[in-house]
């Protein structure tokens, strides 16, 4: 039976966001690691705009998701897994909200921020108590992500390796059949 796939442009942004943050992780990483300096200074840069284009890419995935309902997943699907599925989505696309915002909470804070120094978002005047906030939330977030993204991928690969209901192709693009299928009536 063919599988039911997301849209290609719904898939197309789910790609994006999972090479953004496979990006900004470790531009962040590698910003910590450099000391007070042009260098660190410019990772950040990279880190935080990053961020930005994944919360701009979220809010178009909402956008999207609320004019297109997703394809609705085999009828044999136990409800438990179904409540999982929704409950691990809905989280991803909150703290993915989250994280660009109190990161911008924080960053923004007494100065603009640039965006890969094409443009820069507007600052707002100092204020400490905010900072502090934004920054214990944008660091317990990543914590939040990393749980439910080990979980994502945990539950693909278990969809893929045993129970082999071709879940992951409903997040790719179809395959053309090969020419001798074609051929075959
Ligand atoms: C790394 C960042 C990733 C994020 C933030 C992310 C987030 C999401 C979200 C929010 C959905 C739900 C889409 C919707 O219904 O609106 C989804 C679906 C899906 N993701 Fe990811 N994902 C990521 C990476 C991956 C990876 C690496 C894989 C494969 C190993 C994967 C496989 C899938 C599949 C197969 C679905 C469709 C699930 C279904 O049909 O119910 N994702 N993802
Ligand atoms: C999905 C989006 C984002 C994710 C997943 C993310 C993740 C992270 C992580 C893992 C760290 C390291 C935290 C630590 O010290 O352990 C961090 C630090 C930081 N992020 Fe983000 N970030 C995102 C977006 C942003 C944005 C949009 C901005 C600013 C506009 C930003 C600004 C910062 C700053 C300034 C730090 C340094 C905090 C510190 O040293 O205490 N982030 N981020």
């Amino acid at each position: 039976m063919p599988v039911a796939r997301y849209h290609g442009f719904a898939q197309a942004l789910h790609w994006l966001t999972a090479l953004a943050l496979c990006l900004l992780l470790p531009f962040v990483w590698v910003a910590e690691n450099h000391p007070p300096g042009s260098e660190r200074v410019f990772w950040y840069l990279l880190h935080e705009s990053t961020g930005i284009c994944v919360f701009l890419l979220v809010l178009l995935r909402l956008t999207w998701r609320w004019r297109h309902r997703p394809p609705a997943l085999p009828r044999r699907t136990p409800r438990g897994a179904r409540w999982l599925a929704q409950a691990n989505h809905g989280l991803l696309y909150l703290v993915l909200l989250v994280m660009p915002i109190s990161g911008y909470l924080m960053a923004g804070n007494g100065r603009p921020v640039p965006v890969f120094r094409l443009f820069s978002l507007p600052g707002f005047p100092t204020f400490d108590a905010l900072g502090e906030w934004a920054n214990s939330v944008h660091v317990a977030g990543q914590y939040a992500l990393y749980t439910l993204l080990g979980l994502h991928v945990a539950a693909t690969v278990w969809h893929v390796a045993v129970l082999r209901d071709g879940l992951l192709e409903r997040m790719l693009p179809a395959q053309r059949p090969a020419p001798e299928d074609e051929r075959t009536p």
